[in-house]
Order: C-alpha cells, then sequence, then structure tokens
C-alpha cells in the first residue's frame, strides 16, 4: 500500500512559498525516499486553511481562464502549479450524492475504479472526510498490460484520506479502488510530471477475476498510425516501422505493429510483421504478435503460408 508519512509540521506556508521548496529541493518523484523528504512542504502547505479558496476566487473572477489553459483534468481538479518534472494541483471528491457525482457518473471521479498509476504521487488530505481506498499490490514487470490479461493483486488494508493524512503512492506498485467520501473533501498532491509519463500505462483492473479491465490513459498518438499506414509517403512509412520497432511507449509501439499489419498485401507479408514483432524488446508486442500470428495462422489453415506460420509460432 502506499507509504503513510507522519505529519508533525507546525509551519504553514502559502503556495509560492512551497513552489520555492520544490525548486529548491528538486524531490525525484522516482526515488521514493527524495519524495518522502518532500512531504513536510506539502503537509505545511496542507496547514494554511486559506491559500485554495484565495485561489479559487482568483479564478472564478477571471472566468476560470487559467485553468482552462494550463489544466487537461476538468473540474474535478485544480491545477496549482507545473514545472520542474511535477504537478501539483488540489482534487476535489464529492460525496456519493452530490450533484457533480448524480450528473456526472461515479466512475468519473474513479470511485469503484481499482487502478494503478503511472505516477508516484505524494497526497494529502486537506478538507472533508476523505475518501477511502481499499489498497493492493501487483508486480508490474510481470504484466504485458493486455485487456483480459490474469494479474495477482495482492490485498493491503483500507484507509482513509483524512485531513492531514499523507500518503505516497508508488507509480505501477500501489492500486487502490476508491469510495466516495461522506461529505465534500479535498486533496493536495505533488504528482510527477515528466515528459514520458503519458506513454506510460496506467490500468483500469477486473478485481472480481483478477484481471486487466483495461488502460485508464490511452496513447491518441495511437489512433493516428493506422491513418498514417494507409496514406502514401516514405517516411510515414518508416516513422510507422522505427515506432514499432523501439517507441518508448508498448501501447504505441505495438500500435505500429497491426498498422503495419493491416495494410500488408498478403498473409505471408502480415506474418512477416508479426514474425519481427516476436523479437520486440516489449513483452506487450511480443504477446500480442503471438496471438495475432495464431488468429492469422487459424485464418489461412491447410496451406504453406498457414504451415510456416504455426511453425514459427512455436519456435
Ligand atoms: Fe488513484
Amino acid at each position: 500500500m502506499p507509504r503513510v508519512i507522519a505529519n508533525a509540521e507546525q509551519r504553514s506556508i502559502n503556495l509560492p512559498e512551497m513552489i520555492d521548496a520544490l525548486r529548491t529541493a528538486r524531490p525525484d518523484p522516482r526515488d521514493e525516499d527524495s519524495f518522502a523528504r518532500f512531504a513536510p512542504e506539502l503537509q505545511a502547505l496542507g496547514n494554511n486553511r486559506s491559500f485554495l479558496s484565495e485561489i479559487i476566487c482568483a479564478e472564478l473572477a477571471e472566468d476560470c481562464r487559467n485553468q482552462q489553459a494550463v489544466s487537461a483534468y476538468g473540474p474535478q481538479v485544480i491545477a496549482l502549479y507545473q514545472g520542474d518534472g511535477v504537478m501539483v494541483r488540489a482534487n476535489c471528491w464529492p460525496q456519493a450524492r452530490h450533484s457533480l457525482v448524480r450528473n456526472n457518473r461515479p466512475e468519473s471521479f474513479f470511485y469503484d475504479v481499482p487502478h494503478d498509476h503511472n505516477f508516484s504521487f505524494l497526497t494529502l488530505g486537506y478538507a472533508g472526510p476523505g475518501y477511502l481506498s481499499d489498497h493492493f499490490e501487483y508486480d508490474h514487470g510481470s504484466v504485458a498490460g493486455a485487456a483480459g490479461e490474469s494479474v495477482t493483486l495482492t490485498p493491503a488494508a483500507r484507509t482513509r484520506l483524512e485531513p492531514g493524512c499523507t500518503h505516497l503512492y508508488r507509480a505501477h506498485i500501489d492500486v487502490h479502488s476508491q469510495q466516495p467520501p461522506e461529505a465534500f473533501s479535498v486533496s493536495l498532491n505533488i504528482i510527477e510530471a515528466s515528459a514520458t509519463t503519458p506513454l506510460r500505462d496506467q490500468y483500469v483492473f477486473d478485481l472480481a477475476n483478477g484481471r486487466i479491465a483495461g488502460l485508464a490513459n490511452p496513447v491518441a498518438t495511437a489512433s493516428l498510425l493506422p491513418l498514417l499506414a494507409r496514406l502514401d509517403g516514405a517516411e510515414g512509412r518508416d516513422l510507422l516501422n522505427r515506432f514499432a520497432e523501439r517507441h518508448p511507449s508498448d501501447r504505441i509501439r505495438y500500435a505500429a505493429v497491426t498498422a503495419l499489419a493491416d495494410v500488408a498485401g498478403d498473409a505471408d507479408t502480415r506474418a512477416g510483421v508479426f514474425e519481427r514483432a516476436l523479437a520486440n524488446g516489449s513483452l506487450l508486442v511480443r504477446t500480442r504478435a503471438g496471438e495475432d500470428l495464431s488468429k492469422l495462422a487459424a485464418m489461412v489453415s491447410m496451406n504453406s503460408t498457414s504451415d510456416r506460420i504455426v511453425a514459427s509460432n512455436r519456435s
């Protein structure tokens, strides 16, 4: 479960002071101890009981133009700062009967949607009783990341993010299923926001069946690749081949493989695309390409092409 960080902080600081501290300390979200050492600054900001209302008043006076310019999260999130590889934000957690939940569905707030995170983050209960979490852990390195794939989720404790309570969630390790708080609540977060964060997968889990239910952060880039494959141009074909081979996102690698396979002229060429993918450095790409080869073999069985595909898939 997330690391629980004791809060004995007596100071109260404002947001610019915490940002100054961020720029000085430069905590590394990928280093758990480095990130945890910064928790007192977040806790000191949490002791400031007026800063957030002042920011909201300023935003409302400007029709929230600043929020619309910097935040892609929607009304649940108030962006407070982005830079130095992190984002500072406030998150709203309405209770189950709140009109925000009724009008936008509980899933919009990730209630009852078990998920991991593709970023590490520090979170502090700031206002209200706090949401509940049932915690689990899993071994990210042991899964390819396909929807429906079996995954072992080890149960941990149930917690409430009470005011002042501070948790450090570890990317790709901690899974939680959130329940709405009993009354409107607010948390303050410092989250990892590097250039590669959006390329790393975040999963939604099916707890009842111990499976990956799907991706929580589909990558928009992937949807452009089938289009690119169908258009003329050597540059586009070269880019697809490079993406299939070594794009940092497994998801985009596999999207490039399937885009190339979809426009292959015949079964032999199509099989060749998947066969090359069997040697890919990504477990997701290798697993899915093997499945695709099996499906292709079933489609063209009883001919020499099928025989070659099956032999390759078994090797
Ligand atoms: Fe979460």
